[in-house]
């Protein structure tokens, strides 16, 4: 078990119905879902409720041992959430300035919060309980980590290169910390900032990128079997890059983009190839920066190869509280029409984003959100003057959404082609016009960790009248982002042993590309035939939908689209726990204490 924050260690005990065998758990699940038809002539929406039911099997842990390897593991990120991981397993006392410390889990959603199970017909209370102690979770203190990074400082320096933690927590847990990065990919190309030049002395060398992708593809291999692993994830916590442009024939499928690494094409950036190492090696790939690593050619394989991916960038402070506000706000019928958001941050990240190029992946990142949660509630803005619809149309006649990103040209710093990005930079632009909504990040390397980030709200309420709200939060950014990763890797994990059989599902819903193995320039794939493996047990789509509430952009299916409400995301993520358990989704209706 790990150190798990304080009432874990109560030796609480949960008990289940389920039915369980020396492999699996097992259990059942009915999922009503409303299908809706709407008629544009007529304007009547009309609902029907479609009923499914779901067997589950939940692989159980055993002896499996998960490996974890790292891109960019000398950074702030990963260094935090390596060093907060074994002073939870080694669980030692140090002093933070005056006072005693112990370690802890708290921002892990796994590790820390608690989830409502059900009623106590006795006390007529809610009882709760630790998600931990539901759900059969992959110890993070048994992970064996690896990975890479440009730079090849020893692990147990970078903990004092990067200032998160006091000196005498870092001499407790250095020696635990021993590591030189493995040789990394790096290409020239502004990929990320100029600025990171000096610490690039570590690098994979080739006469491709697809020779490149080769020499990762053996790293993992040799990980995997130097340390006996059964699986391995793939998590990417580099610097952010820049945001690639999407080009028919490079990086939309997969076997272009082979030919593309092997051209080596400027669009297959470093992080690209990190990603079609993993899925190649059948390991889940996560990227936890904002830039598009998930292209076509990447989902494609995942898909093909039945390998979990999940993206983009990491939910922590600004945007976390910008998604809960913006449920608050929909939620209670208010009306944002103005959002600004400002932060100041001086660690690495910061430094990597005061680069333009970078600095505009973030911004999609962390702006996508707001345009859906219009989409969603569009007749709040139907009247507003402020929106001349046809105006921005005509300017932008010739531009599609997501447009800016097709292309090289776009994506080159020439005064007319920012101005280009800047103004479809948005999923869609005539959302931007509803809600005024800006980003300011700058670099001021003597607050280094401690990001200060400064929110305006402006919303309108009852009968015109106005609403601000000011944020001031200083943070201490990697303590806030690592929790986040400890979870992002448990959930893949967690994930992976986790198979659903729809009782109604007919074989022209099974999304198989090819049967057997496919043969392209020498790459023999073998489709990983998961529904032989257990009798049409599928597990979920490789992209995970459930990883939303931790990611700030959260990547889209071909079948879904992401819900960016912040209680969705967190519902679906404890439903999910609440079915593998073999409970009941939570409604959220106190009907039984109304017996
Ligand atoms: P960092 O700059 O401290 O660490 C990044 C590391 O990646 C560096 O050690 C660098 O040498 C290495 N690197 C860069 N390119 C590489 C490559 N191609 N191969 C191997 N190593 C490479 O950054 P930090 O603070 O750890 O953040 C990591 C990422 O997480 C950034 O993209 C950041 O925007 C994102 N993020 C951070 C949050 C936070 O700290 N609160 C929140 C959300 C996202």
């Amino acid at each position: 078990c790990p150190n798990v924050y304080d009432n874990t260690k109560i030796k609480l005990q949960v008990k289940f119905n389920r039915k369980e065998d020396k492999d699996f758990f097992y259990s059942t699940y009915e999922h009503t879902e409303t299908e809706v038809e709407k008629d544009n002539k007529t304007n009547v929406m009309t609902c029907k409720n479609i009923k499914n039911k779901y067997e589950v099997m939940i692989e159980k842990l055993k002896n499996k041992k998960l490996g974890v390897l790292i891109v960019g593991i000398g950074g702030n990120n990963a260094t935090t959430m390596l060093g907060g991981i074994c002073a939870n397993s080694k669980d030692i006392s140090y002093i933070d300035t005056y006072d005693i410390k112990k370690p802890n889990y708290l921002g892990s959603v796994f590790l820390s919060s608690n989830l409502r199970i059900g009623y106590n017909k006795k006390n007529k209370e809610h009882s709760y309980c630790p998600i931990y102690k539901l759900v059969e979770l992959y110890n993070p203190e048994h992970i064996i980590f690896g990975g890479w990074d440009i730079n090849n400082m020893n692990l147990k320096d970078c903990l004092y290169r990067n200032k998160v933690f006091g000196v005498d927590f870092i001499e407790k847990i250095k020696n635990d910390l021993d590591y030189v990065p493995l040789k990394s990919v790096y290409f020239k190309g502004n990929f990320i900032a100029d600025n990171q030049q000096l610490r690039v002395n570590n690098i994979l060398v080739g006469t491709n990128k697809l020779e490149i992708l080769e020499k990762v593809r053996n790293q993992i291999k040799e990980f995997k079997k130097q340390n006996n692993l059964n699986d391995v994830i793939v998590l990417w916590s580099g610097n952010t890059e820049k945001t690639i442009p999407i080009i028919e024939g490079v990086n939309d499928t997969f076997i272009n983009i082979l030919g593309a690494c092997k051209n080596n094409h400027v669009s297959v950036s470093p992080s690209i190839i990190y990603a079609l190492a993993a899925i190649l090696e059948n390991c889940p790939f996560i990227n936890s920066s904002p830039q598009n690593t998930l292209v076509n050619a990447v989902v494609e394989l995942a898909e093909y190869k039945n390998v979990f991916i999940v993206g983009n960038d990491l939910k922590t402070g600004q945007t976390k509280i910008k998604n809960f506000l913006l449920d608050f706000y929909f939620g209670t019928g208010l009306k944002p029409k103005s959002i600004v958001s400002y932060n100041h941050l001086g660690n690495n990240d910061g430094k990597n984003l005061s680069s333009d190029l970078q600095f505009y992946s973030k911004k999609i990142s962390k702006s996508n959100l707001i345009c859906d949660y219009v989409k969603a509630n569009d007749n709040l803005y139907v009247s507003d003057d402020d929106m001349n619809e046809k105006n921005m149309r005509s300017k932008h006649k010739n531009i599609k959404n997501n447009d800016f990103c097709k292309g090289d040209s776009l994506i080159s710093t020439s005064t007319d082609t920012v101005e280009i990005e800047k103004d479809c930079a948005f999923t869609d632009m005539l959302e931007k016009q509803k809600v005024n909504s800006d980003i300011v990040i700058k670099y001021v390397p003597y607050v280094g960790d401690d990001k200060k980030a400064m929110d305006e709200y402006i919303s309108e309420i009852f009968m015109n009248g106005k609403n601000t709200i000011c944020l001031y939060n200083i943070c201490q950014d990697s303590l806030l982002a690592s929790p986040i990763l400890i979870d992002l890797i448990l959930l893949v994990e967690l994930s992976q042993r986790v198979y659903f059989k729809s009782l109604k599902m007919n074989d022209s819903n099974e999304k198989i590309l090819c049967n057997g193995n496919i043969n392209i320039d020498n790459y023999v794939i073998s489709h990983d035939m998961v529904s032989n493996k257990y009798k049409n047990f599928k597990r979920m789509d490789s992209i995970l939908y459930l990883s939303s509430l931790f990611c700030k952009s959260p990547f889209n299916s071909s079948v879904y689209k992401t819900r960016h409400s912040f209680f969705s995301q967190l519902e679906s993520l404890l439903n999910f726990i609440r079915i593998i358990c073999d409970l009941p989704t939570d409604a959220h209706l106190d009907l039984p204490f109304m017996a």
